[in-house]
């Protein structure tokens, strides 16, 4: 179907806000909060290449000697330490390259920014002059009332509650520009899309909700959430894994 173009109404419009008839509609505050969400979020995954600062070399002193396999600027990232699940030891970090010990933020969600944006910068962190103060209040809006209850869409054995068949049209639409149809495109992508969901369906959440840092990808947060939900289902269930 042709979109009507709706001239007649564009010119009544011009001709009322000319008069000061009718005002501009602002964005709603939740609309604008979604987007300061997002943008929290992607701080929460790698905040030094959301702002551009130096990446760190040393290993975090809050990192537990226990955990050899990961060190250097990986262990200085939100997600490393409290999970994509929020949920540090009792989630998906409870076992493999990530295990730390270390409890999730889970009991942020509902709860008071100020607590987060105060956590940064302790002494247990260490990042209050790292981290600008606009970006610790971003975090924090992610963390008290973005973050997602992800038990409730993955299950422990990585399944994804959503519609493959659904996801595929939005996969095709929204990210195969990018990604390809196949999911092997960038070239510097470690595995295939598919592959990637599969083995880390949280983390690919994360991202298809809030973006991936530093990268043009749109972040699908305002959208419902069966949305992502779908396209999730469809890169674990259907995607080349090679
Ligand atoms: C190197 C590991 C590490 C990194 C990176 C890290 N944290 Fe933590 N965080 C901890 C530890 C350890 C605690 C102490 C409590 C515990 O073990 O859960 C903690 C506690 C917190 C708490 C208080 C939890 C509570 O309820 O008492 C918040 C909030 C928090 N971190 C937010 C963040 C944010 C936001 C980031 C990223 C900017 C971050 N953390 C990065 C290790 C880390
Ligand atoms: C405007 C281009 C663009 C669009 C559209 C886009 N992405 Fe991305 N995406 C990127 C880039 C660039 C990267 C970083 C690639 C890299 O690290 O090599 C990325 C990274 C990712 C990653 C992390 C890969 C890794 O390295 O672990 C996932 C998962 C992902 N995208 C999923 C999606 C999904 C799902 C959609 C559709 C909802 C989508 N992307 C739409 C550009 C895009």
């Amino acid at each position: 179907m042709r979109p009507t173009f709706p001239l007649g109404r564009a010119v009544a419009v011009a001709i009322a806000l000319a008069f000061g008839a009718i005002a501009i509609t602002p964005i709603s505050a939740s609309a604008e909060e979604d987007s300061r969400i997002a943008r929290g979020g992607q701080l929460y995954d790698k905040w030094f290449a959301v702002t551009g600062a130096e990446k760190p070399k040393d290993t975090h002193k809050a990192w537990p000697a226990s955990n050899t396999k990961k060190k250097g600027n990986a262990t200085w990232r939100c997600k490393s330490c409290h999970g994509w699940d929020l949920r540090g030891k009792d989630g998906a970090y409870a076992s493999g390259s990530y295990k730390t010990g270390i409890g999730g933020l889970r009991a942020h969600l509902g709860g008071d920014p100020a607590k987060v944006v105060a956590a940064i910068g302790d002494a247990t962190h260490g990042l209050g002059d790292l981290i600008a103060d606009a970006d610790k209040a971003d975090i924090a809006l992610f963390v008290t009332k973005g973050q997602l209850k992800m038990e409730s869409y993955i299950g422990a054995d990585k399944s994804v509650k959503g519609d493959a068949m659904k996801g595929a049209a939005y996969y095709n639409t929204l990210c195969a520009g990018c990604h390809a149809v196949d999911g092997s495109m960038p070239k510097d992508l470690p595995k295939p899309l598919g592959a990637i969901a599969a083995s880390n369906p949280w983390e690919t959440l994360h991202k298809i909700q809030n973006g991936q840092p530093a990268e043009a990808m749109p972040a699908l947060r305002a959208l419902p959430m069966d949305v992502s939900l779908d396209i999730l289902a469809y890169m674990v269930q259907k995607m080349p894994k090679k």
